[in-house]
């Protein structure tokens, strides 16, 4: 057999249906809902911040864990909101987003054979993360309307296989927070089990109608069991700088930023500088950001629910999940593709958020971190939408 083929490994998964999405919604002239970038612009003090250090000339390698000046200000920045002590020198690793910041975790601690429990409908790349670090993923469902866990179903996951436990709170796709009392229970799995949590916390700014954001990490005999992966894509509408970070136990920190340092380096050295600066940014700047994406969030809520989708208001993220029985087809692949080509809205559709298709077939996900224009855009487009019933 010819060698002139892909890994295994590549062969388990299948290109990222988001950015399929993206682009057929570009050849379409489409409006964009299916990919979650901001349209409008990052704030001007950090944009000034990346120019002022490229003119620095800080045009060279940083230290490949993380510039200081960023590192140190994470460590402060969790400290001062969570209470929680970080050592940055230990315990802080900077990356080239969220995205290699969990690669890079997941290779760093699995092993062939170590089971990872994974919450569906699940952030698309954490299967192909699963498969590349060699880890089984073990699925437990969250369940629409309240994408609450069944308590039993997420006990029944672990044994002693289990490695560690995916959490993304806020959630994409669902907008769950997830609750304290949800997380002791994750916690006392996790040590029962010895397993380590892997907590995406990407959109812990964005949170509406007086709900939390409660790291894992914060949980009581979590803190040194728990690697918290945030970054500054969506914090701060810089999505293309791609600057992530872990925050570690000590015993894991070593593991990560070895395989973190072969597989990128590092992050871009100039926008590492201007995130200092943004996580410098007062706390007004993160009121304003949650009140804005709330009131983005209600006016596309309003537009779905007259098209007649029928809405999962989210908690915190900027999706909004969608029921589409009412329309008729057959699946949610036929329908997103028909709202992307016939009616020039780009959207991902359920399915590929569950690792059982079926369970995401009468489903859509559209995102909100547009301009008004755009959502304008996409009001007038669905108005073409058929209803049967
Ligand atoms: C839950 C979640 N994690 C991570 C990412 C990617 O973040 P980054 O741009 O930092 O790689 C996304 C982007 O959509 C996301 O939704």
């Amino acid at each position: 057999m010819s060698k002139l083929t892909g890994s295994k490994k590549a062969t388990q998964f299948t290109e990222s249906v988001i950015r399929e999405m993206t682009r057929l919604n570009d050849l379409h002239g489409g409006v964009n809902l299916s990919q979650g970038f901001p349209d409008f612009p990052a704030p001007a003090a950090i944009k000034e911040a990346a120019c002022e250090a490229i003119n620095a000339d800080v045009n060279q390698y940083a230290v490949t864990w993380g510039a200081r000046p960023l590192r140190d200000a994470i460590a402060r920045e969790f400290t001062r909101r969570y209470g929680l002590p970080i050592v940055p020198d230990q315990q802080v690793t900077v990356c080239c987003g969220s995205t290699e910041a969990m690669m890079s975790t997941m290779m760093a601690i699995i092993d062939p054979g170590d089971e990872v429990v994974v919450f569906e409908p699940f952030y698309e790349n954490y299967g192909p993360d699963a498969i590349l670090s060699g880890a089984t993923p073990r699925y437990v469902t969250l369940r629409e309307p309240g994408w609450s866990f069944d308590p039993d179903e997420l006990a029944a996951a672990f044994n002693d296989r289990t490695k560690a436990i995916i959490i993304n709170t806020p959630n994409n796709p669902t907008g769950k927070v997830f609750t304290r009392d949800e997380l002791e229970t994750i916690a006392t799995l996790c040590r029962k089990w010895d397993a380590i949590a892997i907590s995406d916390e990407i959109y812990e700014h964005i949170i509406y109608d007086g709900h939390q954001h409660i790291p894992i990490a914060t949980i009581e005999g979590m803190a040194d069991r728990t690697v918290t992966i945030n970054g500054l894509s969506k914090t701060y509408s810089v999505t293309g700088w791609r600057v992530g970070w872990t925050i570690s136990p000590p015993s894991l920190t070593g593991a990560i930023r070895k395989v973190h340092d072969f597989l990128t380096v590092g992050a871009a050295a100039p926008l590492q500088e201007a995130g200092a600066v943004a996580l410098g940014l007062p706390d007004e700047y993160y009121t304003k950001l949650a009140a804005e994406y709330r009131r983005r969030r209600d006016v596309l809520v309003e537009i779905l629910e007259r098209h007649h989708f029928v809405c999962y208001t989210p908690a915190g993220a900027y999706y909004i999940m969608t029921d589409i029985s009412g329309f008729g087809f057959s699946d949610d692949v036929t329908f997103a593709r028909h709202l992307v080509k016939d009616i020039g809205v780009g959207t991902v559709p359920g399915s590929s958020f569950y690792k059982n298709s079926a369970n995401g077939r009468t489903k859509i996900r559209f995102c909100f971190c547009k301009k008004d224009a755009t959502l304008a855009e996409a009001d007038r487009r669905l108005a073409r939408l058929m209803v049967v019933q």
